[in-house]
């Protein structure tokens, strides 16, 4: 994936307590061995609390060169402050690479909400409670490559291991 886009933007959907879907655009900041993907976001943010109420998550990534689409299902857990081992890691090491800019908006007024004008603030060297990293462990991909011909693989993860299925496009 980051090959084919080294800005690594993806599209994250998630679903609100009263069953709207929401979508948006987030950087994905990398993938574990174990091949959870995960990015960065605000806890104070609509999609952090929508994940709070109902874990199940949608991602989609599409590469015009290659003319793929991968579409990842999956279920997300967010690793706040509370967060131990390498979560805890991965969290203080993706703020410290953040730039300024990025790391003052978690210590801004919370997002989403009226326009209020952010104050300066000092950086701390450690991560803040509102900033959190979301992984996704990934049950499902679909993958279609645009043709012609259109090609559709479908993965689904039973146990342990992944199942394939060619679709129909
Ligand atoms: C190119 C781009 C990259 C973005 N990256 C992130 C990101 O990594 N994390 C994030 O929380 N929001 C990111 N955003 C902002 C989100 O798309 C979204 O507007 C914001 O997080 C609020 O979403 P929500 O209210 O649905 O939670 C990015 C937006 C763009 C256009």
């Amino acid at each position: 994936m980051a090959r084919n886009d080294p800005n690594n933007r993806v599209q994250v959907a998630t679903v609100s307590p009263e069953g709207t879907p929401a979508i948006r655009t987030v950087i994905l900041r990398g993938v574990t061995g174990q091949g959870a993907l995960f990015f960065v976001t605000d806890l104070r943010s609509q999609k952090a609390e929508h994940l709070a109420e109902n874990h199940r998550i949608s991602v989609l990534a599409w590469y015009a060169h290659t003319r793929e689409q991968f579409r990842f299902t999956g279920k997300a857990e967010v690793h706040n402050g509370y967060a131990t081992g390498q979560w805890a890691m991965t969290r203080a090491q993706l703020w410290t690479g953040l730039n300024e800019a990025d790391r003052a908006a978690f210590l801004g007024p919370p997002p989403g909400r009226g326009f209020v004008a952010p104050h300066h603030v000092e950086l701390p060297e450690a991560p803040p409670a509102e900033f959190c990293v979301v992984s996704v462990e990934v049950t499902e991909v679909d993958w279609l490559t645009v043709g012609p011909p259109h090609r559709r693989v479908h993965f689904r993860l039973m146990g342990n291991a992944w199942v394939e299925e060619l679709l129909v496009p």
